[in-house]
């Protein structure tokens, strides 16, 4: 049985400090699932805390794989590869509420020579998994599902390569193809249209597979060969950007705010709120610049100014698609308002996003038009503390913990615990920062 807690939340007078995020989530899945298939160890670090992950490591455990946690703090792992062929699990593989589990792993699984069945909890269980199901089927895995959803049931075996253009501008989607893609005999082309976070290209790299990349126009086309096999690494996995953004929001909201965040995921491919935040007025600035593994390490100072609004639409409501419930969940405080558009993907998350913002922001008196694929929240707006619901979603408990510092009175978040998904100490790492 799910434990429910509630979080209160009292209004703030700016945030100041330091925080050290944990490990990203989107490079941790990775790293956890090709140091499963590489040969010989692998030592993570920072690998991240969020339940999420964990769902990760729990199906690469049940497939043979052996790992450890090595630190105190449970966040260094140690990972003895399998090799490319993994052992047929003895139960279904839990993917508990990690979409990216499902859909990246089945890249990994429908190479296997085994029948195997993924699960996931309610929400999960909800969400469409056609997008790799159609692809996978045509490399030649055999998949079963509920008219298009969870459970999945794969048969794998040697693929076919594939030339594809993604028809949904998805990471996880181009990942799990990538990852198929080992496993088939030739050359594999994944293209997308509109750039999303290149994570699953720069691991495999960094595990020692080739790959080519052509960026052109908006979009990106990789290509890998099969049968190369990968290398265990030692690796420290950078502070989670998505994560960040919640205090990034949270100094926005507040001209006295004084943050610093060392070890912070760069990635172009992910730093897009950084631009956004600027634009509005946050004053944002980097030290420290390094590359780890190819992925971009940078530490932030952030002074809190009046925030201005912005119009999200296009290539970047892909770009900051996990940090627009925490941008419209501060949205009713900056000068002009924000306007999301472009963004129905949000309605097919951990929970439907749009509809989670817009009852959430609704219930603190704001005023919020919602479209089927975004928000237009007007600015200047006084919102007062409420009883607000998280949707069982991490995103959604963490946005409205941070529009509440700005509301009048206090706010009780019901389902709070659902933060443990991608961050388990968010709320008491949140009320450090927070200065009444
Ligand atoms: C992720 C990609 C995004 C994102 C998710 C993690 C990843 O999903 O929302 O939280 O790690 O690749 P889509 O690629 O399905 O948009």
């Amino acid at each position: 049985m799910k434990v429910q807690s509630n979080a209160v939340v009292r209004p703030a007078r700016n945030i100041r400090g330091s925080v050290e995020l944990p490990g990203d989530k989107s490079i941790s899945h990775r790293y956890g699932m090709l140091s499963g298939i590489a040969e010989g160890p692998s030592r993570i670090e920072n690998y991240s805390t969020g339940a999420d992950c964990a769902s990760t490591l729990g199906c690469m455990r049940a497939m043979g794989v052996k790992w450890e946690r090595k630190s105190e703090g449970q966040n260094v792992i140690e990972v003895q590869g399998h090799g490319l062929s993994l052992a047929a699990p003895a139960a279904s593989l839990d993917c508990g509420n990690s979409g990216s589990t499902m859909r990246m792993l089945s890249g990994i699984v429908a190479g296997q020579s085994f029948t195997s069945e993924m699960i996931g909890d309610e929400s999960l269980s909800r969400r469409p998994m056609e997008r790799i199901i159609k692809p996978l089927s045509a490399m030649g895995a055999q998949i079963e599902s509920q008219q298009g959803r969870p459970p999945l049931r794969i048969t794998g075996g040697p693929l076919k390569p594939i030339d594809y253009k993604m028809p949904v501008a998805s990471a996880q989607v181009k990942s799990c193809l990538l990852f198929a893609g080992l496993f088939a005999d030739g050359e594999t082309r994944v293209e997308e249209s509109v750039r999303t976070r290149d994570h699953g290209e720069v691991a495999l790299r960094a595990f020692g597979a080739e790959l080519q990349r052509k960026m052109a126009g908006g979009g990106s086309e990789v290509r890998i060969r099969g049968g190369q096999r990968l290398q265990g690494i030692e690796a420290r996995v950078p502070g989670d950007l998505s994560s960040a953004a919640f205090f990034l929001c949270a100094a926005a909201l507040f001209p006295g705010s004084e943050l610093t965040l060392p070890n912070l995921l760069m990635n172009p491919t992910r730093a897009r709120l950084l631009d956004v935040l600027m634009q509005m007025g946050l004053h944002i600035s980097v030290t420290q610049l390094e590359e780890i593994h190819g992925e971009m390490v940078g530490s932030l100072q952030v002074e809190g100014a009046k925030l201005k609004g912005t119009t999200i639409a296009g290539a970047d409501s892909a770009a900051l698609i996990d940090e627009i419930p925490v941008l419209a969940a501060i949205a009713p405080f900056t000068d002009q308002g924000i306007e999301v558009r472009d963004a129905k993907e949000l309605r097919v998350k951990e929970s439907d996003r749009i509809s989670a913002v817009a009852t959430n922001l609704r219930k603190m008196g704001a005023q919020v038009e919602e479209f089927e694929d975004g928000l237009k929240i007007p600015g200047g707006q006084t919102l007062h503390g409420a009883e607000l619901d998280s949707f069982d979603d991490h995103r959604i408990a963490m946005a409205f913990a941070i529009a509440a510092l700005r509301a009048e009175g206090e706010t009780v978040i019901q389902g709070a615990e659902a933060a443990a998904i991608s961050y388990p100490a968010f709320f008491e790492t949140l009320e450090g920062l927070t200065a009444r």
